[in-house]
């Protein structure tokens, strides 16, 4: 077993490189699956047993309808064709983020793969789907008043999108920017984080194997010496 239980990625820069080398934000979309599926085979080899994938932000909706409708299309085409290879590679499918805004074809077909796949244990692969931090967070917090318990760290824990995932050893952020976009604020409190130049469609094995050589070359305080 490797001692990195969990790895969080943001995957950005698809538009830019769709723009680039194909004239279209959406066919770069479609490049950065590719990227995607590659990455899961190389985390399911280095034995890491948890990757959170942000696919699309609850500030996403404010891109055009064109390109919002892509990106679902894109989903259910994937899912639909590949949730058959997900089960034969292990792996299990979680949906973090509020499901409530999508169709109720894309809510079944999300369901479905998440069923399938719910036994599987060499990897789950959290996607994170409108999702937004704050508003998990919200979300954790009324949970908890619901249920007339006290705010403290285990409960929020409990109650978080995540809670059945140990909190992130690392992020990855591809893309060339150096922010958290409203991804896992709570869940990434001590985690290394490593901000790449290459647009998520060109970023390779080597790539994220550098990445992982570095962590172990990182000391982690946790507040100590
Ligand atoms: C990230 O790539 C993927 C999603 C947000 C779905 P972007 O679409 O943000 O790509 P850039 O940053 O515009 O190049
Ligand atoms: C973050 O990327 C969201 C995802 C990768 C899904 P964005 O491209 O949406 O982030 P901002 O808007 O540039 O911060
Ligand atoms: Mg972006």
């Amino acid at each position: 077993m490797n001692p990195i239980k969990h790895v969080a990625i943001i995957m950005d820069g698809n538009g830019r490189w769709g723009l680039k080398y194909k004239k279209s934000r959406n066919l770069g979309h479609r490049a950065g699956l590719n990227t995607i599926e590659k990455v899961i085979k190389n985390t399911i080899k280095k034995k890491i047993k948890f990757l959170t994938i942000y696919a699309f932000s609850t500030e996403n909706w404010k891109r055009p309808k064109k390109e919002v409708n892509f990106l679902f299309n894109l989903l259910e085409e994937f899912l639909t064709k590949k949730t058959k290879d997900l089960i034969k590679q292990g792996i299990k499918l979680k949906i973090i983020g509020n499901k409530k805004k999508f169709s109720k074809k894309l809510i079944k077909i999300l369901s479905n793969s998440e069923n399938l796949t719910k036994n599987n244990k060499i990897l789950q692969l959290n996607l994170a789907l409108n999702y937004g931090s704050k508003n998990e967070l919200i979300n954790a917090m009324n949970l908890i008043i619901k249920k007339k318990k006290s705010i403290n760290e285990k409960n929020i824990k409990k109650n978080l999108y995540t809670y059945d995932s140990p909190d992130p050893d690392l992020l990855i952020r591809t893309g060339d920017t150096k922010r958290l976009s409203n991804f896992l604020l709570w869940q990434l409190a001590y985690s290394e984080i490593f901000f790449i130049k290459k647009l998520w469609p060109d970023f390779n094995i080597k790539d994220y194997n550098k990445i992982l050589l570095k962590f172990f070359k990182t000391k982690r305080n946790f507040g100590n010496i």
